[in-house]
């Protein structure tokens, strides 16, 4: 039979081996072995079963052993419990290790939506020209939108820019042309003509399609003065055409009709592509069709409280989205509204 010397001196190195053995992840296993070894009903206990059966004489003898055995066992498992914690610790920090070398990841910049950087560019020139920046509403009433512009109601030219209507007199503005009169109504002439630009949104009951939206953007542009004339009218679009679409650009002025000008034109600007050739932009015309202008109506300037005997006047109004798709070959407006980085990105 083993004596209980036999069988400690057993459980120690089989505990000391499973120990080594371990899985360091595992605390789990640890804490089973050491259970199944100095547990309450482990094998240590076991053994110690076996101190009854011994001498007096060799009880203590005996007992020094069993304590020197527990005391071994004991440190064996504190020091497998830090080994662990200690592992543990290396290997996140290994895992989670800062490389203090590595270049730093450069920071995403955004930039200006496509139509704030055109709109931007086109204030910039228009204040360099002496121009003021005016702020419109984008909801309107009846009477600036359209009575003021010189379309009374029934008037059929209301048509061409059906909108939405928030009660019988007030609705979303089809176009920047209120502007006009809310600048011109408060304008000191003492103080020289009057030339402004006024960027902004504008609605019309349009069904959305690649060209088409029921909201989109508009430049105001408008200057009243003593002899201002149709000369003043052509060279100032010539000169921001130019600054939009190249030096060599041309303009063409076709007649057209609009309520609150007279006479009304349809500005075209030579093609950028192609020179006036003809291409597949230009649609092999070699024009562009860019805005529609004319000389402020006397009917107009008489509404606002300005003597059309003394001043005249010139206006245009051009489309942000119409300008920036030409430019960038953008082919369908809807794009400016997705809010898609991609789209935007392109941009910068
Ligand atoms: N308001 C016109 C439109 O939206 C454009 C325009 C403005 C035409 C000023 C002439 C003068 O269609």
């Amino acid at each position: 039979m083993e004596t209980i010397e036999e069988k400690l001196s057993k459980l120690v190195s089989d505990t000391l081996a499973s120990l080594n053995d371990i899985n360091s992840d595992l605390d789990r296993e640890l804490e089973d072995l050491r259970v199944s070894v100095m547990g309450k009903k482990g094998s240590l206990t076991e053994i110690l079963k076996g101190m009854k059966d011994l001498s007096a004489e060799m009880r203590p003898v005996v007992g020094k052993h069993v304590n020197e055995a527990r005391d071994v066992l004991t440190q064996a498992f504190d020091q497998a419990a830090k080994d662990m914690e200690a592992d543990r610790i290396a290997k996140q920090l290994a895992a989670e290790s800062i490389d203090v070398t590595l270049p730093g990841r450069p920071v995403k910049r955004g930039q200006a939506h496509i139509l704030t950087q055109t709109s931007q560019e086109i204030e910039d020139i228009f204040l360099g020209m002496g121009y003021q920046i005016v702020d419109g509403f984008e909801v309107e009433s009846d009477h600036y939108n359209f009575e003021r512009m010189n379309l009374p109601k029934d008037h059929p030219a209301r048509d061409m820019q059906d909108t939405f209507y928030i009660t019988e007199e007030v609705l979303l503005r089809t176009h920047t042309s209120p502007v006009q009169a809310r600048t011109m109504e408060k304008h000191d002439f003492s103080q020289g003509p009057l030339k402004m630009i006024s960027p902004g949104r504008v609605y019309r009951r349009d069904t959305d399609d690649a060209t088409h939206s029921h909201q989109f953007h508009q430049i105001e542009g408008l200057v009243v003065g003593q002899g201002i004339s149709m000369a003043d009218l052509k060279g100032t679009l010539e000169l921001i055409l130019q600054k939009m679409f190249g030096k060599d650009r041309k303009i063409r002025l076709r007649p057209s009709y609009f309520p609150f000008t007279e006479p009304s034109v349809e500005v075209d600007v030579s093609c950028f592509k192609c020179g006036g050739q003809g291409c597949n932009v230009c649609k092999q015309t070699g024009w562009i069709e860019i805005l529609g202008a004319g000389m402020v109506h006397p009917q107009v300037l008489e509404m606002s409280g300005i003597d059309s005997s003394q001043y005249s006047g010139f206006a245009f109004g051009l489309g942000q989205e119409r300008i920036a798709m030409l430019r960038y070959g953008i082919n369908d407006i809807r794009g400016f509204y997705l809010g898609d980085q991609r789209f935007s990105e392109q941009f910068k």
